[in-house]
């Protein structure tokens, strides 16, 4: 009875979390205008993509044009010719059933007035909408049409306005991309050019909440031109272009008219240098070209990209100067920088880097390459920290959680992945899992005290709630553990910690941060004596089930005790055992880590904070596997999925190369090698702790918090420790040098040296 009343009232709650989040809807540009798709009833999805198209004219000066566009699927739009703005993968990926954004562009300088008609036209790909997702096998997820909603406003330079909308007077037909797919590449046939125009079928208006796009929008930076251009021993013709990325292939080709060219992605080479495509599950990472024989054609996919280092190429001989390779991905302010005397963890800093750029694309991604590049909760939670000192994350998390909160179930779960496209439609069945559902409650509260944003925590607070209170509706009310089947320390080493730990140890420390984040909003909420209550009885039930008689864990794994010293979750009379039996368990393991997904993030934190910084340098350093420099040493230039994605004897199976969650150390690169943390929420007030050691000579890091930058530099010079630090105004901060007290300082730039035996051992 106790369980149907608390589910009913998360319901409740669940459903006015999404209302609330919906009410957001306002009146948009486009609300009058049509979505229109093609005529045909079959289902397209795979086939050519769709374009569409309106010629109008434009008769007097114009002032200023702007166009409103949208599409299910992702639109490329031109008009005379002219591409619509820079970005890709528009309309971006939401939650499609709850929310689609719209884009807003100034064309006014791809206007022509007169008497020749100016002509609008899009092409719509498959994308994320309805496209095959790849390790799904799903198609039409959230529509089976392709559409487009879009209208154009004209203000002339007297004042007076036009527009122009989707509507019956558009046409459609196909033209040269015959196929276009996410996770199985493009099909480009440049002798088709569009023709055989038909009227569109016009569908009425939009009948879901339209939301204006307000984050950095995907689009093409770094290039790398090839770096390699060789045969492997089974006759492949390969580039390398030295760097693991998201992104595509660009092609200047001149052929003969139906030549055609095969160009395939590969993230590495096998072992004996042959082209490598095991770890490319689900997808097919391969784009086709079939030339016009027109002079150089300039060929590049629309709507596919790909996660790769090295291309294999057919039917076009690759030159360093008719190929290039674009990183794409999510345009975010660069907001950090790290470096230091040692040249691996400089690759490493460039690794984690390189894994943000590949997974921070319109949504935090697992991977770039494989048939998933989804949404995957759990690693977004432990990478926030570290990918928050490197980009500005503030609009992109902003957005991504509030999916989070519209694909919430009424239970309170949290889907695997956000955007939910397990469940489309919220027809699935969605069970939460520990560590990655905890998203929910772990990200807005690291994004408050990484940006001090208020207004989001309140945002999210009924959604930690309802997460909380779906945990404790998986406990068993007699034991009060949760006892679900999950990923638990996902791809640890070694001795596995039971799920059941993993389960209960993320429970309490989501009630713990609901309850920190109603006192940081002082609300005054009926529910809270309730959740203290509980979060009373989760621990005790956690001592019961997991304390031995003798003080100890009986998960005898390093994540079992980081995650009771990082949540706090023992006695405080057996914190000092439990942190020497870390120690113990790290020494047992030769000085080598032994985590997964969930404990690696607050290993070297919970080493740091209780008295072992050359324990933590010891692990940082290690290169031999399971350590964060064996991938380095080995050449990577991305973070792996797994310790030994790639193992010592050269053999590796089908693990991803890119993906960020072990990259989370970087957050202890900045936080402790460097030593910038923030005191208050959003730097407010900033703590300068650097700790020096591991055999570092320097290091320095820098940070663009909203109030300028901080920096903080430290250097051996001698028997001399050297801190130089930067404090942006507005801010105060400690600097805390080591073996001394800290002392409080103004903004402005700060010097201070000591000898280095007073500073302790490193
Ligand atoms: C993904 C992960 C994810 C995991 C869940 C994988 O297939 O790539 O990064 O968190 O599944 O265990």
């Amino acid at each position: 009875m106790k369980k149907t009343i608390s589910v009913l009232i998360c319901l409740i709650l669940s459903q006015f979390i999404q209302a609330q989040s919906l009410n957001t809807s306002h009146v948009t540009p486009l609300d009058d205008a049509r979505w229109i798709s093609s005529a045909s009833s079959t289902d397209s999805t795979g086939g050519p993509c769709p374009i569409f198209r309106r010629e109008f004219n434009v008769k007097q000066q114009v002032q200023k044009a702007t166009l409103y566009i949208t599409a299910h699927g992702l639109y490329e739009a031109r008009i005379n010719g002219r591409r619509v703005g820079n970005d890709y993968f528009m309309p971006g990926w939401t939650s499609y059933d709850k929310r689609l954004l719209y884009q807003t562009y100034d064309v006014t300088d791809l206007l022509q007035t007169g008497s020749s008609p100016n002509k609008i036209i899009a092409t719509v790909g498959d994308g994320w909408y309805r496209g095959i997702y790849g390790n799904q096998q799903r198609r039409n997820n959230y529509g089976k049409d392709a559409s487009l909603l879009c209208k154009l406003i004209i203000l002339y330079s007297d004042g007076t306005k036009d527009s122009l909308i989707t509507d019956g007077n558009w046409q459609n037909t196909t033209g040269p991309i015959r196929r276009s797919s996410i996770y199985f590449g493009e099909l480009y046939d440049a002798n088709i050019s569009p023709q055989g125009w038909s009227a569109v079928k016009v569908d009425g208006i939009s009948q879901v909440n339209l939301q204006p796009y307000n984050i950095e929008p995907v689009t093409k930076q770094e290039h790398f031109t090839p770096q390699r251009i060789f045969v492997s021993p089974k006759g492949e013709k390969i580039v390398d272009f030295g760097q693991n990325m998201a992104g595509w292939v660009q092609l200047r080709v001149k052929g003969h008219k139906g030549d055609t060219i095969r160009i395939c992605h590969a993230e590495t080479l096998d072992k004996n240098g042959n082209f490598f495509l095991v770890n490319m599950l689900h997808c097919d990472p391969t784009d086709v070209y079939i030339l016009s024989g027109k002079g150089e054609e300039i060929l590049e996919p629309h709507f596919t990209y790909h996660g790769f280092r090295y291309a294999r190429v057919e039917g076009f001989k690759p030159t360093k100067n008719n190929c290039v390779a674009f990183a794409v991905h999510s345009n975010l302010q660069h907001s950090g920088t790290f470096s230091c005397s040692n040249e691996f963890i400089n690759q490493l800093q460039h690794n984690i880097e390189w894994s943000l750029n590949g997974n921070l694309f319109e949504i935090p991604t697992d991977c770039p390459q494989r048939g998933e590049r989804l949404g995957w909760t759990g690693d977004a939670q432990v990478i926030f920290r570290t990918a928050a000192f490197n980009r500005d994350l503030h609009l992109f998390f902003n957005k991504w959680l509030l999916d989070l909160t519209l694909d919430q179930a009424v239970t309170g779960s949290i889907p695997k992945v956000i955007p939910d496209t397990y469940s489309p439609a919220s027809k699935g069945v969605k069970r939460g899992v520990a560590g990655w559902g905890d998203a929910s409650t772990i990200v807005p509260m690291d994004f408050f005290t990484v940006y001090g944003d208020t207004a989001l925590l309140q945002r999210q607070y009924p959604s930690m709630k309802a997460w909380a209170r779906y945990e404790l509706s998986r406990t068993d009310p007699s034991t009060h553990l949760w006892t679900d089947w999950g990923y638990g320390d996902w791809l640890a080493v070694g001795e596995q910690t039971d799920s059941v730990y993993i389960d209960q140890a993320f429970m309490i420390h989501s009630i713990d941060l609901v309850l920190q984040a109603a006192d940081i909003l002082h609300i005054q909420d009926p529910e809270i004596p309730a959740f203290r209550e509980a979060l009373r009885q989760c621990k005790l039930a956690f001592w019961n089930a997991f304390l031995t008689r003798e003080g100890l864990l009986n998960n005898n794994t390093q994540t079992a005790y980081v995650l009771s010293l990082q949540f706090n979750l023992l006695p405080d009379s057996l914190h000092d055992r439990a942190v020497k039996q870390l120690i113990k368990l790290i020494h047992d393991n030769n000085d080598h880590l032994a985590t997964g997904f969930l404990g690696t993030p607050y290993l070297l934190h919970v080493l740091s904070s209780n008295g072992q910084i050359d324990l933590a340098y010891t692990l940082l350093k290690q290169e031999t596997v399971p350590s964060w420099l064996y991938s380095v040493k080995n050449g990577a230039t991305t973070i792996w999925e797994r310790w030994d994605a790639i193992k010592p004897d050269g053999e590796f199976d089908f693990y991803s190369l890119n993906h960020y969650a072990y990259g989370a150390v970087g957050d202890w690169l900045y936080r402790s090698v460097a030593g910038i943390q923030p005191m208050a929420p959003g730097y407010k007030r900033i703590k300068i702790e650097p700790r020096p050691g591991g055999g570092l000579t320097w290091a320095k890091a820098s940070y663009q918090c909203r109030y300028g930058k901080i920096a903080s530099e430290w250097r051996i010079s001698g028997d001399h420790l050297i801190i130089d630090v930067e404090i942006p105004p507005n801010t105060e901060a400690m600097v805390v040098v080591p073996g001394k007290e800290g002392i409080m300082v103004t903004p402005g730039s700060h010097h201070f040296e000591t000898d280095v035996t007073s500073a302790g051992s490193f």
